[in-house]
């Protein structure tokens, strides 16, 4: 067996029903899967082939339930390029994910806002993105059974799920903001020359994950919605140094707005 059918094998024996939409939640977003009824909870070091978090805010397992009458199976941490994994393992559980049966995918992260109308505290529906690292997690020798060798990244973000989202937002009165994410690796923060590069290529917010799950969600074929929620403005936009902390504080800040959000969508997404 390979090592994803292993992961596969693994966590199948422990559900009952087939997952429908994979939620990755970012940093200081993680309590959306403590929200999850009748959850299976695995860590994620029990599981033959999975790596292990390490970074401070994240739990690192998987909980599989129920969530607004759906299916879902959410990563509670994330792993990062930054912390030393290779690009195959931050996307491992990607293809676990679509070989559990997982159709949609619900990627979230905290991100400085670059776009100088946001605040912290607003959540961005990303439209596209650019990746600013020269990394590509597909390179390699290709597994044609997985995808094709050129995935095409023109739709990359679901347009009926972001219509969908958009729609939510509405409902609720949220100012759901949209944008482009720029993945760069981290870990250190941008520095100023780097935002005002970045505002001139294009991008809205800025941050050290989503892309590389994006981009193997895109070649298993799972459909895509990503949201950021802005922890800080990006570097030099404010006269202010940057923290963990502070990304942290601002994501727990938005958590009700984000909680209602990402539930309603979930709700609706059979509809
Ligand atoms: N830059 C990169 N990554 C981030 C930021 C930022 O300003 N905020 C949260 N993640």
């Amino acid at each position: 067996m390979t090592q994803l059918q292993e992961a596969t094998a693994f966590i199948q024996k422990q559900l009952s029903e087939k997952p429908h939409v994979g939620l990755i939640l970012g940093s200081g977003l993680g309590m959306l899967a403590d929200e999850i009824e009748h959850p299976v909870k695995i860590k994620y070091d029990v599981i033959p082939g999975f790596p292990v978090s390490t970074v401070e805010g994240h739990a690192g397992q998987l909980v599989i339930g129920e969530l607004e009458g759906i299916s879902v199976i959410a990563m509670q941490g994330r792993f990062h390029f930054y912390e030393g994994y290779g690009l195959d393992a931050v996307t491992f559980p990607v293809r676990v994910m679509k070989q559990l049966g997982v159709e949609k995918l619900f990627v979230t992260n905290a991100a400085g806002g670059v776009n100088e109308s946001f605040e912290p505290g607003n959540l961005m529906l990303i439209t596209d993105h650019i990746n600013n690292t020269g990394q590509n997690p597909l390179m390699g020798p290709n597994d044609n059974e997985q995808g094709v060798r050129f995935p095409d990244l023109s739709q990359a973000y679901d347009r009926k799920l972001q219509g969908l989202a958009k729609d939510v937002a509405e409902e609720l009165s949220l100012d759901l903001k949209t944008g482009v994410y720029v993945w760069n690796t981290g870990p250190t923060y941008e520095t100023p020359a780097e935002i005002k590069m970045l505002q001139k290529v294009g991008g809205d917010a800025v941050g050290m994950s989503t892309v590389p799950e994006v981009i193997v969600a895109r070649h298993v074929g799972l459909d895509v919605l990503g949201i950021s929620c802005i922890s800080n403005m990006a570097a030099g936009i404010l006269d202010q140094p940057l923290n963990h902390e502070e990304v942290i504080e601002t994501t727990e800040k938005v958590r009700e707005d984000f909680l209602r959000f990402v539930k309603t969508i979930l709700g609706k997404v059979n509809a």
